[in-house]
């Protein structure tokens, strides 16, 4: 491939616990990468020190994996893209590191991308593509925000969680249940055929376009102990009617303060991005009510839902083509704003 012509940039993501690396060729996705890190399993969260070591193992393969599915030799890159934040800062430090080298050897521009963007461009990656404006409800193990998308880089939080993330409900909740890490997918599993309204929690009563995830959690928690007191097997023999309500709970909590956004800034496009947008009671949910108000929805591929270099590789090449790049001297960021 002859790269006077053709853009084809590498992508490297690195941020928590997914080794992951994509090639793209004029915006097009030819590989997409992903090593999921097991060992944090049975920790019942990402481990930072194991993470950033397996990074480290991974990297080398996952990148080769990547040249060779998409049939791309090193020197036909255009650019080399990498997760700069938010993130586990030594996890990012690997894949920041390793993008450098390979930028600086190769003599070519390196181009430094926001993770939580990110996801929003795994919307550009196939179609149906939003057209903007349009609104993006991001749920990921870290963040949840509700976004309105102007443009490809004019991205507005119109609400957010003041605590905990919708993803660390699910998995903070999943380890009281004694799940492995990362509980959200083991709560959508136990969760079919139970009864989502067997056990009412109450969600953060937040104002306007917010949301709070920590009163729940302790409520759940509260619940369990007492109802374990009473029968030490009640997890086992409810995990169906438990997780299902679980699930209920934080999916109907999200979708009541989406559709109020939608309403307020009459906005009738609506995404989701971020690895709770795999779980399929939101997506379902999602596309109900939509479909009875006559609004569309967007949702990418499951593998571009969780994290994945093939969001990465898409925001780099919107950033390439409006000139957008990094200094060799870019450093990575764990949070937004302190870079
Ligand atoms: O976007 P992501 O892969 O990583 C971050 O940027 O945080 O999101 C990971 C989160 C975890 O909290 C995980 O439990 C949740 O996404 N998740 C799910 C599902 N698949 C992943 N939550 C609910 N249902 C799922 N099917
Ligand atoms: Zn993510």
């Amino acid at each position: 491939m002859n790269n006077q012509e053709n853009t084809i940039i590498l992508a490297i993501e690195s941020s928590c616990d997914d080794t992951a690396a994509s090639i793209i060729v004029n915006g097009n996705i030819l590989a997409n990468v992903v090593v999921s890190q097991e060992i944090h399993k049975d920790y019942g969260g990402v481990v930072p020190e194991l993470a950033s070591r397996s990074h480290q193992e991974n990297i080398v393969p996952v990148v080769a994996a990547a040249l060779k599915k998409a049939g791309i030799k090193r020197e036909e890159l255009s650019a080399i893209a990498v997760t700069q934040g938010p993130g586990l800062l030594g996890s990012l430090l690997v894949g920041v590191s390793f993008a450098k080298a390979m930028a600086f050897s190769l003599d070519i521009p390196l181009v430094g991308v926001n993770h939580l963007n990110a996801h929003i461009a795994a919307h550009y990656i196939e179609e149906p593509i939003p057209v903007f404006p349009y609104l993006c409800l991001l749920v990921s193990g870290g963040h949840t925000r509700i976004i309105k998308v102007d443009s490809t880089i004019e991205l507005n939080v119109i609400g957010e969680t003041l605590d905990d993330a919708a993803g660390e409900a699910f998995d903070k909740t999943a380890k009281m249940l004694g799940l492995e890490y990362p509980g959200g997918p083991l709560i959508q599993k136990f969760a079919e055929g139970g009864d989502p309204c067997r056990f009412k929690f109450s969600t953060g009563k937040v104002d306007g376009l917010n949301y709070s995830f920590s009163g729940m959690k302790t409520g759940v928690l509260n619940f369990l102990k007492k109802e374990v007191q009473k029968k030490p097997d009640f997890i086992k023999d409810n995990m169906a009617d438990i997780c299902a309500s679980v699930q209920y709970t934080i999916v109907e909590y999200l979708l009541e303060k989406y559709i109020l956004a939608a309403k307020k800034h009459d906005l009738t496009q609506l995404s989701v991005a971020g690895g709770v947008s795999a779980n399929t009671y939101l997506r379902k949910r999602l596309m109900e009510e939509c479909e009875k108000r006559g609004w569309s929805v967007f949702i990418p591929k499951f593998e571009y839902c969780t994290d994945n270099a093939g969001m990465i590789a898409m925001e780099a090449y919107n950033h390439f083509k409006a000139g957008m790049f990094s200094s060799l001297e870019m450093k990575p960021y764990a949070r937004e704003g302190s870079k």
